[in-house]
């Protein structure tokens, strides 16, 4: 798939219209400032998955930076479920972004904002992927980004060419690395299990606070597996039983080398395909 696909329709605010005929102002503060707001849910078995979650997460960045939605949220919900509808999506998954919307150019805020909403959604491979079956590699790159990374900013340079390092090496995810210890991957909550303990970093403001990540730790604490959240560093990654990724769009995802380096026997770890299969059960009961 290859941008705008004109057998799909998107959301220009609560209007559907042709993916190759939809358009937005150049002058939408998203495309200036990249002054807005978004969110990814995975779509299986025509079901948004953790969908709650991703609602509250879109109105805590939102009121973080002061944006109105453009529409109360339950309308926004609808118009979001009467897309994937509209597409047929089964599996895959809905990006959504709400920006501050036109007005002339000036870095304050405008006095009557207009806020956008966007959203597409794609058809792909979600539950069973080659990359769930046999894990991906991943590389650390220094995390550059600013510092509220606990809002879903679209203001996403850094974590670009985080992932186009991971590409140039042949890897799938960039782990983004600082003072040495992890922060969180380029697109993914970074995980570890250290006997049978797992092992994620605390939520500040360094790091998004991840749904895929919450409802994981649900899932852990329902099969009785103790959770530690701390800052760990790329050597204790790199001395890890399992070490894995959780997102929207990967779910849950084995990491087998990380730098070169193997990690453990290089298979995906027995935990993580547990909390994988797991995790898809409890989204498509919810
Ligand atoms: N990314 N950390 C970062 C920096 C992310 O961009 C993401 C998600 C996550 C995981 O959050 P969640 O489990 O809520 O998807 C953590 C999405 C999927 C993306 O940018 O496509």
């Amino acid at each position: 798939m290859n941008g705008p696909n004109p057998e799909l329709m998107c959301l220009i605010g609560a209007e559907q219209v042709r993916e190759t005929e939809a358009s937005i102002s150049p002058f939408d503060r998203g495309y200036l400032f990249a002054d807005g707001i978004y969110e990814v849910i995975a779509i299986l078995d025509g079901k948004l998955i953790d969908a709650e979650r991703h609602w509250a997460r879109l109105q805590r960045s939102c009121a973080e930076i002061d944006l109105p939605l453009p529409m109360p949220i339950e309308e926004l919900k609808q118009a979001i479920l009467g897309l994937v509808e509209t597409n047929n999506v089964t599996e895959g998954r809905v990006y959504f972004q709400v920006t501050r919307g036109v007005a002339e150019r000036d870095f304050a805020f405008p006095d009557d904002p207009q806020p956008q909403l966007f959203a597409f959604t794609r058809q792909v491979p979600v539950a069973d992927t080659a990359s769930s079956r046999k894990g991906i590699k991943a590389i650390t790159v220094e995390d550059l980004r600013w510092k509220r990374r606990d809002i879903k900013s679209i203001a996403l340079l850094p974590q670009t060419m985080a992932k186009q390092a991971a590409k140039k090496a042949g890897a799938g995810e960039a782990i983004m690395v600082e003072d040495g210890l992890i922060t969180e991957g380029s697109s993914s909550t970074i995980h570890m299990i250290k006997d049978d303990v797992l092992v994620t970093r605390m939520l500040t403001r360094e790091v998004l606070p991840g749904v895929t990540r919450a409802t994981v730790f649900d899932v852990a604490r329902e099969q009785g597996i103790e959770i530690q959240e701390r800052a760990f560093s790329v050597e204790e990654a790199l001395a890890a039983d399992e070490l894995f990724l959780t997102s929207a769009s990967a779910l849950v995802q084995g990491i087998v080398e990380l730098d070169g380096h193997t990690i453990a026997d290089g298979k995906v770890g027995v935990m993580t395909d547990r909390l994988r299969e797991l995790y898809i059960e409890v989204g498509l009961k919810a």
